[in-house]
């Protein structure tokens, strides 16, 4: 299994290349089953949880074909075409290793009229249920079941349009309705709708698909069913969590970094914090440089968006265990994502745990140790924690960064991280 070794204490320094968005990818692949053509999809990542989604796709009887760029430095092109849909089970196998499998639902049951898909259980971050997403397609008139793990749904005279109010911020369940909506009879209203720029991303795609959606970036979609949906090309955003991440890397050592080919307005609430940290971000419509003299504590608060994203909770935590005084970081989005704390606490940053609070001391100095984390975001902090401790650092269960941080140590190597990955 590999590994990552980073000895610590290098200042980033130089320019980084941001792919594009793994959340608004996969809810965009699950979409291409709406219809019986061709969706192409541009700069997409090259990242596990894509190529998993590939996979479920391609079972379902997804035809894919893949692409590199004409201009040799976005990400691949994807060309989906489900005329040939055959499967419309997604089986626990493929849903066990990645949660957004349960994205096909919505899809497969507006065009198809049926679907079987694992439900996904919980994961390391939290129960993480499917509630929303169920009730909500049985306002639109779907039949859902049960059974032996799966989710049965079936729409035998289609689906029909409905108000669904959601009672709290759920992006999956925004997606999976908004997919099933645009395939509905009439019209159908989603109130407390998520506004996360990838929802929003997912919409224009529809929208150019052919599907009728008013109230983008709003908490409420209007959605006027159409009966068939035609293919589309449509670019994936850069990823703001990527972004954030590597923005948070850079101030946590130091350094001096430009982020190119980034959406920094989708970054508002980070930024801000940031800023607030000391970080001092210097930002043009598709770049950022990112500079910290010094950090500082602040507190932090993860919340839908326009809020601070739960998918930035450990990254900003791992930049404020140097910081001068104490920050407070709460996590209001799910009830268990503060694995990286031990692991930091290891590293020698001083962090007490209070339910969804954790209090973060400034230390003066991070030790390497050898770590391991259990979700994406987790491990990622770990890599930037390891970068400003003093000594080696090796990151266990790197499958866990692969899922979405593409060419990680690569990007981080060019801006002169001491970094490798190790198979051990
Ligand atoms: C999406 O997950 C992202 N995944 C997550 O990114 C992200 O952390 C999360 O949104 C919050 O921003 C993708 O986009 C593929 P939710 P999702 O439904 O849609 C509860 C990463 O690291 N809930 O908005 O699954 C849920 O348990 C990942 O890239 C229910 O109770 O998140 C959570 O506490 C991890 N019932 C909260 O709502 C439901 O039916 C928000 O979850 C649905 C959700």
């Amino acid at each position: 299994m590999d590994s990552i070794r980073i000895q610590g204490g290098r200042p980033l320094k130089g320019e980084i290349r941001i792919g594009g968005a793994k959340n608004a990818a996969l809810p965009l692949m699950a979409a291409a089953l709406l219809t019986d053509k061709p969706l192409v999809l541009r700069n997409m990542p090259r990242l596990a949880d894509i190529a998993t989604m590939g996979q479920l796709l391609a079972q379902h009887g997804v035809a894919i074909d893949l692409a590199e760029p004409a201009d040799g430095v976005s990400g691949r092109v994807a060309t989906l075409n489900a005329a040939g849909v055959d499967n419309t089970t997604a089986p626990y196998d493929i849903v066990r290793k990645m949660r957004a499998s349960v994205l096909v639902l919505g899809p497969l049951l507006a065009r198809f009229g049926r679907a079987r898909v694992s439900l996904p259980g919980g994961c390391a971050i939290g129960t993480r249920p499917v509630d929303l997403h169920l009730k909500g397609l049985e306002q639109l008139g779907a039949e859902i079941e049960l059974n032996q793990g799966y989710i049965v749904a079936t729409a035998p005279n289609g689906l029909i349009g409905a108000d669904v109010v959601f009672p709290f911020v759920s992006v999956g369940a925004t997606e999976n309705l908004l997919t099933a909506a645009a395939l509905a009879k009439g019209t159908t209203r989603l109130r407390n709708a998520a506004r996360e720029p990838e929802v929003s991303d997912l919409a224009e795609c529809l929208v150019a698909m052919g599907a009728k959606i008013e109230g983008i970036g709003t908490d409420t979609l209007t959605i006027d069913g159409v009966e068939a949906l035609h293919g589309a090309d449509h670019e994936v955003p850069p990823d703001r969590i990527e972004t954030g991440s590597l923005a948070m890397a850079a101030a946590a050592t130091g350094g001096d970094v430009t982020l190119l080919g980034a959406r920094p307005d989708m970054l508002e609430q980070v930024f801000r914090t940031m800023g607030q940290a000391g970080a001092v971000l210097d930002v043009e419509p598709d770049r950022v440089r990112v500079r910290c003299p010094r950090v500082v504590g602040v507190d932090v608060m993860t919340e839908p968006y326009p809020g601070f994203p739960t998918d930035l909770q450990a990254q900003m935590m791992a930049m404020l265990t140097r910081a001068e005084g104490a920050s407070m970081i709460t996590e209001s989005i799910f009830e268990n994502r503060f694995m990286h704390v031990p692991e930091l606490t290891r590293m020698g940053a001083n962090i007490n745990l209070h339910s969804r609070s954790a209090m973060v001391r400034g230390v003066r100095r991070l030790t390497g140790a050898e770590v391991m984390a259990t979700d994406l975001r987790a491990s990622v902090s770990l890599v930037i924690a390891g970068l400003v401790a003093e000594g080696e650092t090796i990151v266990n269960r790197v499958y866990h960064l692969d899922r979405g941080y593409e060419r990680l140590e690569h990007k981080l190597a060019a801006c002169g991280a001491q970094i490798e990955r190790v198979s051990r």
